[in-house]
């Protein structure tokens, strides 16, 4: 039986992106760094990360803890500028700190890439995928949070394609509504649902039937981080791992 898991709660500090944190998707990639990065990355960091960042000799990149919590190249320019020597990744000490900054936008727009706009899409012609292991897997690190008599009972009817199968099971994203406590500017919790979140507005309806609006930027907003549990989960997947999954999950119907 799946215990509901506790949520973390996660304070939004940058109420500024607030509508882009509303889709899980953290802060906004800088587009022109992104593409300034994009040959930094193919030139220092390809032959281990692959082409795309999705992997090769070093890890896959887009679902790397590292490169997820980073907001603003602190994370993963540290990783860049120090190595991991240990770890068979070389420093980068010649690399300027824009240099870095760029080529970790570069890794965030790819990541929003593949979460958002479907690069995953290629899964739906893909033909690997053991369901025997996929049960498995799923028994093993999945089944504290979900059940696939309850919650998962039809996922296969629900997603019945593989590439959006694979990209809830790796992305997770909720775009449903959500729960949030408002701190209202005289200092009051109010917990219930999101209604509108973005730069200038919030409206949240409270618990006891109540709407009310605030300036977004004259409140505290705090989601629960539901989806801890799956970032959490993102670099113990391999590839067979995730093909494996999708195969499973596409049998609940
Ligand atoms: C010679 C191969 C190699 C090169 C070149 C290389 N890396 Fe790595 N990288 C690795 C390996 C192997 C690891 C895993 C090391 C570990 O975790 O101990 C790693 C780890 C990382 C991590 C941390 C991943 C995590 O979640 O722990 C980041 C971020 C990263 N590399 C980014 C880069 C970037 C950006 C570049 C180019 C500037 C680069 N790497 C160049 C091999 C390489
Ligand atoms: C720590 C708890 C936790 C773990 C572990 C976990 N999940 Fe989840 N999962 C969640 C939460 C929370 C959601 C969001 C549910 C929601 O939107 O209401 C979710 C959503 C999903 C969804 C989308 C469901 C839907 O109806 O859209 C799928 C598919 C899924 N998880 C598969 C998996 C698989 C496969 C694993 C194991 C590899 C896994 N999860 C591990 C907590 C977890």
């Amino acid at each position: 039986m799946a215990a509901p898991q506790e949520p973390e709660a996660q304070q939004q500090k940058k109420p500024s992106n607030g509508s882009h944190d509303f889709l899980g998707l953290g802060l906004v990639p800088d587009a022109a760094a992104a593409k300034r990065g994009e040959p930094l990355f193919k030139q220092n960091c390809a032959a281990c990360h692959g082409e795309n960042a999705r992997g090769a000799q070093g890890p896959n990149l887009l679902r790397s803890v590292v490169v997820l919590h980073d907001e603003k190249g602190e994370e993963i320019g540290q990783v860049i500028h120090d190595g991991r020597p240990q770890g068979g990744m070389p420093p980068f000490p010649n690399l300027s700190e824009a240099e870095r900054y760029d080529i970790a936008e570069y890794l965030h727009n790819e990541v929003e890439l593949a979460a958002n706009r479907g690069l995953y899409k290629h899964a739906d012609t893909m033909t690997s995928g053991d369901v025997a292991k996929g049960k498995e897997f799923f028994a093993a690190h999945c089944a504290n949070c979900h059940s696939v008599t309850d919650d998962l009972a039809k996922v296969g009817a629900r997603y019945p394609q593989p590439g959006t199968m694979l990209a809830r099971i790796a992305w997770p994203a909720n775009p449903g509504p959500r729960r949030a406590t408002v701190t209202t500017p005289e200092g009051k919790n109010m917990a219930g649902v999101l209604i509108h979140y973005d730069d200038f507005e919030t409206t949240l309806k409270s618990d006891d039937g109540a709407s009310a609006t605030w300036p977004t930027n004259a409140i505290t907003v705090e989601i629960p981080d539901k989806l801890g549990g799956h970032r959490a989960l993102l670099p113990k997947y391999t590839d067979d791992d995730l093909h494996n999954l999708t195969r499973y999950l596409l049998t609940l119907k």
